[in-house]
């Protein structure tokens, strides 16, 4: 955790005043989007709004790379404590009725809408590790609001960022091209108020956003981390080296290994010259990339954090898959776990899937036939 929160006297407000949040798994699974009025607490409103102003004043957490064109400035949320995560963790889960020991903080970040921000800007969908999108308005510029298309095409986008995904799109499927003429649902949400909606799949957009000063809490149940602003990965991830400095070979095999969520993608190389040499590499969030073997490779795609280690194995692991299992783990790539994750049936292949379908699409050149 950064520690700039800890300035600011403000004690650790809850985000929700005292709202379980049953009743909303239902109309989230038929409309994707819930307005839940009255959510959020005065005292969370009010802490934001002097951490911005501090942020502001200090420069610190401040986003360049994200002033989009004018339209906003962006800073990074600073969480007073670890149990307003697990708040909004246990809150975002209920729901959407995935599983809580899944949910990742996929972005954290004030938004500052410039006073000429365009009124009527073209609709998008997110990156695709920011399946749930939950906006908290600190201001509201007039007749600000988030418009959404619930009806029109849900296709996931399947790219790290926004604009990857408009760049992949034929001209007849931008959303201004795509939505041209069709009216969206306008959800009027207020100060105290929250959105909850599937930020990755369906359109949606601020109109009339000059003036608005939101926060933006994206979440997804992928374990994807991929701007490293998850504190808990953190955590987590530190608390797993330390674990792997206690336990010996046939301890480790007892507790369980995940994927880190900062692996962004694995990457292979070929190299042709007499023969086809290939090379590895991950790339992690927050910088960096780190070369690895093709047994480690191996060992990365056979990880299920809801199985003990001893079956991701076929057969029991020799002292060089042990070695390779340490190793990854130590450069940041796998994250030791105390047990198994807790995951809905059948999850822990999606997730495997998703992996795999990663690596494929960023392998830097074609698998040739040997
Ligand atoms: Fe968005």
């Amino acid at each position: 955790m950064r520690n700039e929160a800890k300035c600011l006297n403000s004690g650790s407000p809850n985000l929700f005043n005292d709202n379980p949040f049953d009743g909303y798994a239902k109309q989230f699974a038929d409309k994707g989007y819930c307005l839940l009025k009255d959510a959020i607490s005065l005292r969370f409103l009010e802490f934001a709004r002097e951490q911005l102003a501090e942020l502001e004043r200090s420069g610190k957490g401040r986003l360049p790379d994200w002033q989009i064109k004018n339209k906003k400035t962006q800073y990074l949320i600073d969480f007073p404590s670890l149990e307003n995560i697990n708040a909004l963790f246990d809150a975002v889960a209920r729901i959407t009725s995935r599983p809580r020991d899944l949910m990742t903080l996929s972005e954290r970040h004030y938004k500052i809408y410039s006073p000429n921000a365009d009124p009527n800007p073209n609709a998008h969908k997110d990156r695709f590790q920011s399946q749930y999108s939950l906006g908290v308005p600190l201001q509201l510029g007039t007749n600000s609001k988030v418009v959404l298309w619930p009806d029109q095409s849900r296709a996931l986008n399947q790219h790290p960022s926004t604009a990857a995904w408009r760049e992949s799109l034929p001209q007849a499927e931008l959303p201004e091209n795509v939505l041209a003429g069709i009216p969206p649902l306008e959800i009027d949400v207020r100060v105290g108020d929250a959105v909850i909606f599937l930020g990755s799949s369906i359109f949606h957009e601020r109109i009339n956003a000059a003036g608005t000063i939101m926060a933006y809490f994206k979440l997804n149940a992928l374990r994807c981390d991929p701007l490293a602003e998850d504190p808990l990965v953190e955590l987590r991830a530190n608390k797993g080296q330390a674990l792997l400095n206690s336990l010996d070979d046939h301890q480790i095999l007892d507790t369980a290994a995940e994927l880190s969520p900062r692996v962004l993608d694995i990457n292979i190389r070929e190299e042709h010259d007499t023969q086809v040499q290939r090379s590895y590499s991950a790339r992690l969030a927050g910088g960096g990339e780190v070369g690895l073997t093709q047994e480690e490779v191996t060992i990365l795609n056979r990880l299920d954090p809801s199985l003990p280690l001893v079956k991701c194995f076929q057969g029991p692991p020799g002292a060089a898959e042990l070695a390779a299992l340490r190793r990854v783990i130590e450069a940041g790539v796998a994250v030791l776990l105390p047990e198994p994750i807790t995951i809905a049936p059948g999850y822990g292949d999606a997730v495997r899937e998703w992996r795999q379908s990663v690596e494929q699409r960023s392998a830097s050149l074609p698998l040739a036939a040997q």
